[in-house]
């Protein structure tokens, strides 16, 4: 089909040949046009070869197909057969495979270099999940930027990140790599990490194309089982998982992976629906897709294709642009063309969105833009980045219990034991995803809290942690079997007037492939926790994890626990000065804290069903909408986090009760911090629609303010409702806002009920 926009290319095209003998700066001409005028001169082979992506030999994050066979990849390089490598890095090796594509391929198209840069490159951030616990937009955008600058200095312009699935149950391991929960934080998150990752101009070396992961309804695996089935009808497809999407495509975001999961019957990969109805059309996303590793040849085993020349036809039409590690378009896609299975304007579309995003990177005007070893060394763990990495870690930590004030400790003359498998790791709080780290780099709660204080401490495991020293991929084990550490432990905790104890998952225990049944202190941790409070109860407890985790017994008997996630590189420092009070945490759970792991899923914002019931209403009854043996309610909701002082909310006040659809009301609160320390508090506002067309959650978050207050002083928020606020996908298939009842709510986390109601007319 010729548009006009086409054929206003064309002419340009024409004109940018015609003045060929001109400078590329001489002639103003914009992306498209270049795009186009490329486009032509390339064979179909070449244009195949810009839709396929390899790994680079090392690193390997899926099961490869080609096993380490690097000179037919070099060979390939050179014949112009690849657009893309991941997992090449440092600026040297960068520009290894660069001058390949460039000084030996015949056009000389230049590799866009993908990389999981997931929570930081060497010096790594606080897992997502942790950064979103601190709901502060401007951090989280921060620590994405210091990310791209590290990861961009070392050869890279292009992560897979951000993962901006929703995930509801904690048993899935990859809830560490998103926002959590809640689509409306979900999608400020989205927008804040493409943001920091993509910068101002894409075009500079120290920014990189951000990528929205995974499309879509990765995080609704059944059962949380990674690679899982997902069922999700439309309304949960529209209101729940798509919102984040939509923000990263309006934050500009320039590329999107889609994911190894089925929707609906159908493997993402090859769901059109998705990715050319609503991405690419609904949407008007102009960026590409890349494919999840592997997954179109995947697409086999999953039952959907016969084999890999069907899997390519499949995954074309269906409007996955690049084959991450598949090797199919490479090998299919010509002959698809021939038997017409797929059609040249497929590829040329294809071929059209990741050029448009080499040039907007500027890689065609200097290939090497990334690729500065001078720049690499002064930028990698420079100070700017560790100090932005500290900030980040201090603002992810959640307090979640701290009885009679034992927190903060004081710095001086006490005697402290510090017990726990995690306390005097170095690796654990890495996380995940840290590929380009070193081992064993983090600084150790050991580390923080002696270099933050002149007390007396005695460290003791308790519980190993089993081969210790883990390369990437390789796992290491809370000890399941010796108890011999129990007794230094426990003879520690004897003498101590307060214990610190660090517990949780070993940095691997969440992540990609790690879903687990039990959610719960693994190994003899809980033993090793009962038994030390036998002997010393003033205990707090130090967290290190990646989902959320049961914790009933802790929260019953422990004084005090810090949720500290695992933090990355600062994590010591930055959980010391939380423990010292030198910062007052200020976190809010990203995810409901389940009191069970039958519980899953667990969100804030679940339907009422035709059976609610409050929780002892209806002694006696059993046919409501409950479990027999626990509680519907989290043990702490969505949204939850304390402050070593308190926050005191008024009742609502509205400037009207009546909103039309030409109008706004505002409503507030005035807070005040009423302790006796300054503190920030995350001021939350939540909405239930009464009724409609489909059924409505409970209530659902609309808004937010983190704000900061000294002892005494109180401030008024304020919040603009409008009916653009309150629409959803609804029964007539649009996002709309229906007339009706609203409650509001206003306060310090989900489960607020501090409330006011208007209608919308
Ligand atoms: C993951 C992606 C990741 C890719 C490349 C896959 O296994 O699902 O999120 O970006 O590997 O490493």
């Amino acid at each position: 089909m010729i548009t006009t926009r086409s054929l206003g290319v064309l002419f340009s095209v024409v004109l940018f040949i015609s003045f060929e003998c001109l400078s590329q700066k001489e002639i103003e001409v914009s992306i498209d046009e270049r795009v186009e005028a490329l486009l032509l001169k390339m064979t179909l082979k070449e244009k195949i070869g810009q839709m396929n992506q390899y790994n680079g030999f090392w690193n390997v994050t899926g099961p490869t197909p080609k096993e380490g066979n690097a000179k037919e990849k070099y060979d390939d390089l050179a014949k112009g057969l690849v657009g893309s490598m991941l997992n090449v890095r440092g600026a040297k090796e960068v520009r290894a495979v660069q001058e390949v594509a460039v000084n030996q391929s015949r056009l000389g198209i230049p590799l866009i270099i993908g990389f999981d840069l997931i929570h930081g490159y060497k010096t790594i951030s606080p897992i997502p999940l942790a950064e979103s616990a601190s709901w502060d937009m401007g951090a989280i955008k921060k620590s994405a930027r210091l990310g791209a600058m590290e990861a961009s200095a070392a050869g890279i312009n292009w992560t897979f990140a951000p993962m901006v699935d929703v995930s509801r149950d904690a048993r899935w391991g990859r809830v560490m790599e998103g926002a959590g929960e809640d689509p409306f934080l979900g999608s400020r998150i989205a927008e804040a990490r493409v943001k920091g990752f993509q910068g101002d101009d894409l075009k500079e070396n120290n920014t990189v194309a951000a990528c929205a992961k995974h499309f879509a309804a990765y995080g609704f695996v059944e059962s949380g089982r990674d690679y899982n089935t997902a069922d999700i009808g439309e309304n949960t497809l529209h209101n729940i998982v798509l919102p984040p999407f939509k923000a990263a495509v309006d934050a500009g975001v320039k590329t999107f992976m889609n994911s190894f999961n089925e929707l609906n019957g159908i493997p993402a990969t090859a769901d059109a629906y998705l990715q050319r109805d609503i991405l690419k059309g609904d949407w008007s996303f102009d960026g590409f897709v890349v494919s999840d590793w592997g997954s179109i040849k995947e697409m086999i085993d999953h039952g959907y294709a016969k084999n890999s020349y069907h899997a390519g036809e499949l995954a074309l039409n269906g409007g996955s642009d690049m084959d991450m590690e598949s090797y199919i378009y490479v090998n299919q896609i010509e002959s698809l063309l021939d038997a017409g299975k797929v059609q040249v304007e497929q590829i040329d579309d294809a071929v059209r969105r990741i050029l448009r995003v080499k040039f907007e990177l500027g890689l065609f005007d200097d290939p090497f833009l990334y690729c500065d070893e001078e720049r690499e060394q002064k930028v990698t763990g420079s100070k700017e980045i560790r100090e932005g990495v500290l900030d980040m870690a201090k603002k992810s930590i959640v307090l979640l219990k701290n009885d009679n004030n034992i927190l903060p400790l004081k710095k001086e003359g006490l005697k402290i034991a510090l017990i726990g498998p995690l306390a005097d790791d170095k690796n654990s709080p890495l996380g995940n995803w840290r590929i380009a780290a070193e081992n064993n780099t983090a600084v150790s709660v050991l580390e923080g809290m002696n270099q933050y204080s002149g007390n007396s401490i005695t460290h003791a495991q308790g519980v190993r942690l089993v081969n210790k020293i883990p390369a990437f991929h390789e796992e290491v084990d809370i000890n399941t079997t010796d108890r011999c550490g129990f007794k230094a432990a426990k003879k520690a905790a004897k003498k101590a007037d307060v214990v610190v104890m660090v517990l949780g998952e070993y940095g691997f225990q969440s992540g990609e492939g790690r879903s687990r049944t039990k959610l719960d202190l693994p190994g003899f941790q809980q033993e090793l926790l009962e038994e030390i409070a036998k002997i010393n109860s003033n205990i707090v407890l130090v967290l290190m994890n990646g989902r959320p985790l049961v914790l009933n017994w802790a929260n019953e008997n422990i004084p005090a626990i810090v949720e500290a996630w695992h933090l990355g590189t600062e994590s010591g420092n930055a959980i010391a000065q939380v423990l010292y009070g030198d910062y007052n945490p200020s976190g809010k759970l990203p995810m409901s804290f389940p009191r069970s792991v039958g519980q899953m899923p667990l969100y804030y914002n679940y339907k009422n069903t035709g059976r609610p019931g409050a929780e002892g209403r209806d002694a006696g009854s059993v046919f409501w909408s409950h479990f027999g043996d626990e509680k519907n309610t989290p043990l702490y909701p969505f949204g939850y986090g304390l402050s070593y002082t308190n926050f005191e909310y008024s009742q609502i006040e509205m400037s009207s009760k009546e909103l039309n659809f030409n109008s706004s009301i505002t409503v507030s609160v005035n807070v005040k911090n009423t302790g006796k320390v300054k503190g920030k508090e995350v001021v939350q506002m939540y909405v239930k629609d009464h009724f409609g067309s489909v059924t409505r959650p409970v209530r659902e978050l609309k808004g937010f303010e983190l704000i900061e207050l000294a002892p005494g002083e109180s401030r008024k928020v304020s919040f603009t409702i409008n009916p653009e606020l309150l629409k959803f996908y609804s029964a007539r298939k649009k996002w709309e806002a229906e007339p009706g009842q609203f409650s509001v709510f206003i306060g310090t986390n989900s489960a607020t009920k501090n409330s006011a109601s208007f209608s919308l007319k």
